[in-house]
């Protein structure tokens, strides 16, 4: 959500903040903007739209001179997209010009203080007041000005600012909103996540709540909120380039899905040695895990119902309750959570301000957390007690595949390793699931192979103004899944159902050609959704059903068929949500979608 960039070295910086910006476009924005300084005077161009508006506006950036400067791409919260609302914002007197990504709380009082005092506002912007605020207590020094504005900010920001008395230098600050710091030889860079970085340099340094950073071409020194140097480490991007090119693909999101059992092999394999699963790293103890008596599960879109997925498995193994819990709804309940419940959370980007905000109140609550989080360095990595990576590599597209899939895998490991820790599983059975975790990679590239049919299903799907979305147990985890990647990405109104609620209610809505998507892989269930589908079918519907090749019983019944391949029933959900995606991709595709940028969404929520 948002993006931010900064330059200053001895190129040309509107080409590099222009490259930057573009490289933040997945986040989700909807207006762009650059400000370069030149001959002691900041230029600023700003768009509504695209950054090929942006581009076009600035010939490439070749009419915004300057070796220093900063970018910014847009997701409108206070204000309209336009491009007087767009960033960069510049103070009155012309000196300093501030890019910004979060949103400022109390920047109502702050504006009528400002205004007050003669300050002019030209946008309907949160962020205005911080640039007006740096003005005011500038007095030569751009750094006690910067610790003097932030001091007075509430909310969450990753600033950029720039100043013509300082022409080579930027100040990057952060509170709540990722940035990075990138470190190069006779330049230096910031932005908010390191694809902007990494075609530039792989040293980067991860900026802590509060801290702030002044870059010039040859240093950067970061500072603790006082103005105390801090010392940083600099940690090194193990991604190439090409992790976070298209690499042939039209799309980032097909990419993404096909790189599945790649990804879930980075993130199983090294995890597994000599027949037992090492998590070492989560610090996860069996004296820990004895001590807990019950688990949360919180996080928000996909992310939480990859942990209904998860749930299935950590319930049946462990024998331990599992509460899954949306991370905006956890963080104003008043949870009953202490010392004896484990929380996990899941996050791709790691920077989701909801699930953020749930795991500092569990942790105030005296839980112990654990993040499964993809993007190192992240802030809910940092916040976690113990934290799992997914080795999922860059995830661009918008509506994730691999950083779900990535997620419900690590969730299985936990559940089959705490199950050993606490001595709720034999010997036997241990091997078989651990068998049964090593083939999940070739499983996925089976579920991948097994359906050439899903281009040709989505014509048939692709006009359908509602669609079904119906299962029980695992298969209804999968449902839920299944239903947000067709909606957001095609625009196709579509809902899951527990399949056992259809009569409770959602029957009402079934009427002839009406499509519903049934999941059948659980087998221990699977008679009762196969009353479900006959229900539905004597009532007009066109039946779509996800299920087994040999399922002989359901492909007598539906209408079209999707094919999964068997796994254990209680780590069914990584293969079987691959098909799914295909068709919301390929629907989506019918349907003439922005697939990698759906409208209205951001790649990561780092707003309430
Ligand atoms: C949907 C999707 C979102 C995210 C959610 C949480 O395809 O991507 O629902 O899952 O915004 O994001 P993270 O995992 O980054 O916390």
């Amino acid at each position: 959500m948002c993006g931010i960039v900064g330059y200053t070295g001895s190129q040309e910086a509107a080409p590099i903040l222009l490259e930057g910006l573009k490289k933040l476009e997945y986040r989700g924005y909807d207006s762009a903007g650059i400000a370069v300084i030149n001959d002691s005077r900041i230029s600023v161009s700003k768009v509504t739209g695209r950054i090929a508006n942006l581009c076009e506006k600035t010939s490439d950036g070749k009419n915004c001179p300057g070796t220093a400067g900063i970018g910014h791409t847009r997701w409108a919260t206070h204000g309209a997209p336009t491009d007087t609302n767009a960033h960069p914002h510049m103070s009155n007197d012309g000196k300093f010009a501030v890019v910004h990504n979060g949103i400022i709380e109390n920047y109502i009082a702050l504006r009528e203080e400002l205004t007050e005092k003669g300050y002019r506002f030209e946008s309907q912007t949160d962020t205005e007041v911080i640039v007006h605020l740096i003005e005011m207590y500038y007095s030569g020094n751009l750094k006690n000005a910067v610790i003097k504005a932030s001091s007075r900010l509430r909310g969450s920001y990753a600033l950029g600012v720039v100043c013509t008395d300082e022409p080579e230098k930027l100040y990057a600050a952060r509170e709540a909103s990722p940035l990075i710091l990138g470190v190069g030889i006779g330049e230096n860079y910031f932005a908010s996540d390191v694809t902007a970085l990494v075609p530039y340099t792989r040293n980067v340094i991860y900026l802590d709540d509060g801290e702030f950073a002044e870059i010039t071409p040859d240093s950067i020194t970061v500072f603790d909120p006082a103005g105390r140097p801090v010392n940083k480490k600099i940690s090194r991007i193990t991604w190439d380039v090409q992790a976070a090119e298209k690499g042939g693909y039209e799309h980032f999101m097909l990419k993404e899905i096909i790189e599945q059992p790649g990804a879930i092999k980075a993130t199983i394999a090294p995890r597994i040695k000599d027949g037992k699963i090492v998590l070492d790293e989560t610090g996860l103890t069996a004296e820990y895990l004895k001590s807990i008596n019950k688990i949360v599960i919180t996080a928000c879109g996909s992310a939480y119902y990859a942990g209904c997925a998860g749930k299935y498995a950590i319930e049946k193994l462990c024998r331990i309750p599992v509460q899954v819990e949306l991370a905006s709804e956890l963080r104003y309940s008043d949870p009953i959570i202490d010392e004896h419940t484990l929380v996990i959370v899941l996050s791709q980007s790691g920077e989701t301000a909801d699930t953020i905000a749930a795991m500092k109140e569990c942790k105030k609550r005296g839980a112990k957390t654990l993040a499964i989080v993809n993007v190192v360095g992240s802030t809910i990595a940092n916040i976690a007690d113990h934290t799992i990576y997914t080795w999922a590599g860059p995830e661009i597209a918008v509506a994730t595949t691999k950083g779900y899939t990535t997620q419900v895998s690590v969730l299985y490991l936990f559940a089959l390793y705490a199950a050993e820790k606490m001595n709720r599983i034999d010997e036997e059975l241990y091997k078989r699931l651990l068998e049964s975790l090593n083939t999940l990679p070739k499983k996925i590239q089976e579920a991948l192979d097994m359906n050439p049919q899903i281009p040709n299903l989505a014509k048939k799907y692709h006009n359908a103004s509602s669609l079904f979305f119906i299962g029980r147990n695992t298969d209804y985890a999968v449902a839920l899944e299944g239903a947000l990647k067709m909606k957001e990405i095609s625009y196709i109104h579509a809902e899951s159902y527990a399949a056992g609620e259809l009569k409770h209610g959602t029957i009402a809505l079934i009427e002839e050609h009406q499509p519903v998507i049934a999941l059948c892989c659980n087998e221990s269930i699977m008679e009762k959704t196969m009353s479900n589908i006959i229900e539905v079918k004597a009532r007009g519907a066109e039946v779509l059903a996800v299920t087994f090749k040999d399922n002989q019983k359901i492909v007598s019944l539906a209408d079209d068929m999707i094919y999964v391949p068997k796994t254990e029933t209680i780590f069914a959900a990584a293969a079987e949500i691959v098909p799914l995606q295909l068709l919301a991709y390929y629907v989506a595709k019918e349907n003439g979608c922005d697939i990698d940028k759906p409208k209205n969404l951001a790649k990561s929520v780092t707003v309430e």
